[in-house]
């Protein structure tokens, strides 16, 4: 919706019946509602004054499938739903003060948490702008390309922020997105306390906590593990609509599409849009993967993905991983062949006796020992180990595991070596 219009007082546009009337105090005065701006199901959304004046933006915890208002105070329909409604009221709270924890230039900040009506309240920054529901609903062609990627990049880093501090968001859509001033987005509405609440309370758990087209399969079932890259999904289901006008199909469509053996009825960006590059495409379509070990895992390597200047850097990083590797290969090999070279090239004398057959002595008598080395490849042409390039990596590990340079040193006296073959 856009919110880019001035406090007018009126609360009657959209509004459901329940909600608090513009001009209700709330905390002894401290905030005054302006008008109702959405009710979700779990909460409702009110544009407020503080006791300053500014702009605030109210959320009330409000289930409204279990509550109703008399004289603004929240109450159970039900007695039986009493203790379910407290523990969601709670939940509410823990919520709203984990996030006013949160400091990111793009997720909402959280000014205070209070109880009033008995209910909980959160009073959040107001971002004026638009979200970008709006934005692609009606005016799809205001953001370009550049910008498109730009704002992206700040959502990764934003879900990788809250990821980090084991947070999920688990409702992330294009109307949980705004667009400042400056086209800055910033994410609102968190989701998780909702998904807890339709845990602890019966009459919640039928309410759909799910958004077709943007939720991973994985949220269509109870009690299923949901990880970062479900919340990677649900971004990656925002910018495919972003970018290609349409939100992805519904991922529980798409899971049961391939279980039956079905092509998956996604179209992939890849190769579809030309004023992006094809890492920027791939990552999406590889965080809507169906199946969440598919995707990328994290915000961070999807950030490693498609910004250029992290690309090639760790692209750099690894190139002198690689070479120092080949150095120190190039350094054991030689060391090895100066040891195979300067080692003597023995008499001729009896052959140590393979275990476990033995041989018989006069077999052995007249053989020759060469230098032994575990690498015969290597005795007789050591470049052509040193070129094949993709023996490197194998031929090092055989290098530094095998027990060459002891076994080369260490001759048996002769007198063991012919006991034994004489036995
Ligand atoms: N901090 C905010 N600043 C400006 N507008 C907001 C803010 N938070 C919410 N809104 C507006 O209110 C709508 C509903 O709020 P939201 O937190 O998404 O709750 P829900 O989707 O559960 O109703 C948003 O889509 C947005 O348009
Ligand atoms: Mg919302």
């Amino acid at each position: 919706m856009n919110n880019n219009v001035e406090k007018t007082g009126s609360d009657a546009e959209g509004s459901f019946g329940d909600e608090l009337a513009t001009g209700t105090p709330l905390l002894r005065g401290q905030y005054t509602i302006d008008r109702f701006l959405n009710s979700g199901g779990f909460g409702i959304t009110y544009l407020a004054s503080d006791s300053l004046d500014r702009t605030v933006v109210i959320k009330e915890c409000f289930p409204s499938s279990m509550c109703c208002r008399t004289n603004n105070t929240v109450r159970v329909r039900s007695r039986t739903h009493k203790k379910e409604f407290e523990a969601i009221v709670n939940l509410f709270g823990q919520e709203a003060r984990a996030l006013a924890k949160l400091q990111h230039p793009n997720i909402v900040g959280v000014h205070q948490v209070f109880e009033d009506n008995e209910t909980s309240y959160m009073a959040l920054d107001f971002v004026r702008g638009r979200d970008l529901l709006d934005v692609i609903e009606e005016e799809p062609h205001l953001l370009g390309a550049e910008q498109i990627k730009s704002i992206l990049m700040k959502m990764l880093s934003a879900v990788g922020y809250i990821h980090d501090r084991g947070i999920l968001h688990r409702d992330i859509s294009p109307d949980n997105i705004l667009l400042d001033e400056w086209g800055n987005p910033v994410l609102i509405d968190f989701g998780a306390a909702r998904e807890e609440a339709t845990r602890v309370s019966r009459v919640l758990s039928a309410q759909n906590t799910v958004k077709d087209g943007y939720s991973p399969q994985e949220f269509y079932i109870a009690g299923s593990k949901q990880t970062l890259s479900s919340d990677l999904y649900a971004l990656a289901a925002t910018f495919y609509h972003m970018i290609s006008g349409d939100p992805p199909p519904v991922s529980q469509l798409r899971l049961s599409a391939v279980a039956e053996g079905k092509p998956d009825p996604y179209v992939p960006l890849l190769g579809r849009m030309k004023e992006y590059d094809r890492f920027f495409l791939g990552a999406i379509d590889k965080c809507l993967s169906v199946f969440p070990a598919d995707r990328l895992q994290t915000a961070h390597e999807w950030l490693d993905e498609i910004d250029e200047p992290r690309r090639r850097k760790l692209a750099l990083q690894k190139a002198q991983k690689d070479e120092a590797m080949e150095q120190t290969i190039f350094a054991l090999v030689e060391q090895t062949n100066k040891e195979v070279v300067a080692e003597p090239e023995p008499e001729t004398v009896q052959k140590a006796v393979p275990s476990p057959a033995p041989i018989p002595a006069h077999e052995i008598a007249s053989e020759t020992l060469k230098p032994r080395t575990p690498f015969p490849e290597l005795r007789d042409n050591p470049t052509v180990i040193l070129s094949k390039p993709d023996g490197n990596k194998s031929f090092f590990e055989r290098l530094i595991a095998s027990p060459f340079r002891r076994r080369s040193r260490r001759t048996k006296p002769q007198s063991d070596i012919v006991g034994k073959a004489d036995q």
